[in-house]
């Protein structure tokens, strides 16, 4: 983990949300964990925070709980990304949002009844483990989920960064944009037929290479992006003819660009995780700090045999 905040990778992370994404809860084990630590906690007037809030995934679970007579809800969602909150204002109405470090908030001390983090906090590097203790007020309890070390995401975001790395290796993007210069180049006359069948035999050999890796990892590799764009590939060549061959060379480009980003984000993911080393000295951090911690837990996501988070749960006394 690092020491420092991630702050460089904001924009990667504004790329992300704008594309639209939905965030970590999906996961109906994530959604039933939340679920049941909400239950237990909104039973009075609680001011929480999401830390490193993403899409908001967690508020909008406590946003979609019926509260109990006498309890209120008053949510703050916090991330480094303006992108991100600008999902969460739209999602969330009545909800702070606060573009900031969780390393270093700017907010007053003990001023959160519950705060909560999923997949987020390790992101801003040990100083923000602090900080959220900061300002966790007496009563409150701190609940945060973070990526587990050599777990079942850690391994995912192996085999995703090394197919990506492969894929781009391959050159089948750099060899389909030549083939769409060849065939602009022949739409406005000044290319020639034998320079657009080179530049198809250049793609050719690469195409069968990409199927094979497909073939290899399975379709669901990367997240079934690599296998999206093969398809969508597949398509702009049947349709060459028909084509708005200057919209789809921007299309290669920016797929070549998302798919450089998916991959930067799936090695930041890697980077974050969390040993059993690092999270005891966390935890050790955090009593210093005044909070009374559990024993960490780990997390099984989507029947797979290998944790996948953290379980960091406090409360100050
Ligand atoms: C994996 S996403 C998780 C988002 C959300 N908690 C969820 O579960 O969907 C990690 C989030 O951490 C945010 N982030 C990264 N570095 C941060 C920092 N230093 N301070 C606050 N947020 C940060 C990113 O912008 C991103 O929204």
């Amino acid at each position: 983990m690092t020491q420092n905040p991630t702050e460089k990778q904001t924009p990667a992370w504004d790329n992300w949300w704008r594309e639209g994404q939905e965030g970590g809860a999906q996961d109906p084990t994530l959604r039933d964990y939340w679920q049941r630590v909400l239950e237990q906690t909104l039973t009075r007037p609680v001011r929480m925070l999401d830390l490193a809030c993403g899409a908001g995934a967690v508020t909008a679970i406590a946003n979609s709980m019926r509260l109990p007579t006498g309890a209120t809800l008053d949510c703050t969602c916090l991330d480094a990304s303006a992108d991100a909150l600008a999902i969460v204002a739209q999602r969330l109405p009545g909800v702070h949002t606060l573009q900031a470090s969780a390393a270093s908030t700017g907010l007053g001390d003990a001023s959160f009844d519950f705060i909560a983090s999923q997949f987020g906090l390790e992101y801003a590097g040990t100083g923000a483990f602090a900080e959220a203790a900061r300002l966790l007020a007496p009563g409150g309890q701190l609940v945060l989920i973070v990526h587990y070390r050599e777990g079942a995401i850690d391994e995912e975001s192996r085999t995703t960064c090394e197919a990506i790395a492969q894929t781009l290796e391959l050159g089948v993007l750099d060899a389909f944009d030549a083939l769409l210069q060849a065939a602009l180049a022949l739409r406005s006359g000044a290319g020639n037929a034998e320079a657009f069948t080179a530049a198809d035999q250049t793609l050719a050999p690469r195409v069968q290479q990409f199927a094979t890796l497909l073939k290899d990892r399975g379709p669901a590799v990367a997240g079934g992006s690599l296998a999206q764009l093969f398809n969508d590939l597949a398509g702009l060549y049947q349709s060459l003819e028909s084509t708005d061959l200057t919209a789809a060379r921007e299309g290669v480009e920016r797929a070549s660009r998302d798919l450089k980003a998916f991959a930067q984000r799936m090695q930041a993911m890697r980077e974050v995780a969390l040993s059993a080393e690092e999270v005891a000295q966390i935890i050790e951090a955090l009593g210093i700090a005044g909070l009374e911690m559990a024993q960490p837990e780990t997390l099984k996501l989507g029947g797979r045999p290998l944790p996948a988070a953290w379980i960091l749960r406090g409360q100050r006394p």
